[in-house]
């Protein structure tokens, strides 16, 4: 059975006493048993200190990018090597910020999820149509080939490490979120993409998160779609409140 997933992404936000004061936060109003698997993503120098502080709860620690080499001439860059070395073992791999702000392409990416496969590391890989591309009804054809050429060629095996995360970029940030059924019709099609590929069994079984403008009072009505299994949280993830709310939001 697939897990309920909520992930906040923090992005370039909170510097170490903001982080910490965010943690605090979170830990005195988590419930005890989220009905979800809960991930907190901060910035690179925030992610030891996250992994130390939020030991022995039930919130997990992701980064939010890493490097496909282990080590090496790659001024400014981290390896998934050195994220395991500070408890990290999750990682968000094809933002659309990455994408279009940093030049990340398909090819890229799939390096980098195979980099963080070897290491038995979990990735929640993101992935979107822009609005041009919805405008034009193109949106499922730019969404296949984003999987087909980033994360597709994985072995069936390492599909237990993926999550996926579905992002249209129109709706990131901006205040306007995808309606329920548009994301429903999107995951369903993306679950039909892996069952072609992979089979039923490992896409019945893999977690596919919406992203994209989640906030408290609209969390329940995406998450409640069939195939909706939670979401990549970004602006309302900076509020403790917000976020445990969006975690609670599964029926
Ligand atoms: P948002 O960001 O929730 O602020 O729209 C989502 C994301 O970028 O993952």
């Amino acid at each position: 059975m697939r897990k309920n997933i909520v992930a906040g992404n923090w992005k370039m936000n909170n510097d170490l006493a903001e982080t910490q004061e965010l943690i605090g936060d979170l830990k005195l109003q988590l419930v005890k048993e989220p009905t979800a698997e809960v991930y907190v993503a901060p910035s690179f120098v925030n992610l030891y200190n996250t992994f130390q502080s939020l030991k022995g709860t039930a919130i997990k620690v992701a980064a939010q990018n890493m490097h496909f080499a282990e080590n090496g001439a790659y001024t400014g860059e981290v390896s998934g090597k050195m994220l395991q070395s500070v408890g990290v073992q999750t990682v968000i791999l094809g933002h659309s910020e990455r994408r279009a702000l940093f030049n990340e392409t398909d090819e890229m990416l799939s390096k980098k999820v195979n980099a963080a496969l070897m290491h038995e590391m979990k990735v929640i890989f993101c992935f979107g149509e822009e609005l041009k591309d919805r405008k034009s009804e193109g949106h499922f054809e730019v969404v296949k080939s984003q999987l087909e050429n980033g994360i597709f060629h994985i072995d069936r095996a390492a599909w237990k490490n993926v999550i996926l995360a579905y992002e249209p970029v129109w709706a990131i940030g901006t205040g306007e979120t995808a309606s329920p059924e548009q994301a429903q019709e999107m995951h369903e099609f993306i679950r039909g993409l892996v069952s072609d590929k992979f089979g039923e069994e490992i896409a019945e079984d893999v977690s596919i998160l919406y992203g994209g403008s989640v906030k408290p009072d609209n969390a329940r009505e995406i998450f409640a779609k069939a195939d909706v299994d939670g979401g990549l949280i970004g602006g309302a993830s900076l509020k403790a409140i917000d976020f445990l709310t969006i975690v609670n939001s599964f029926d």
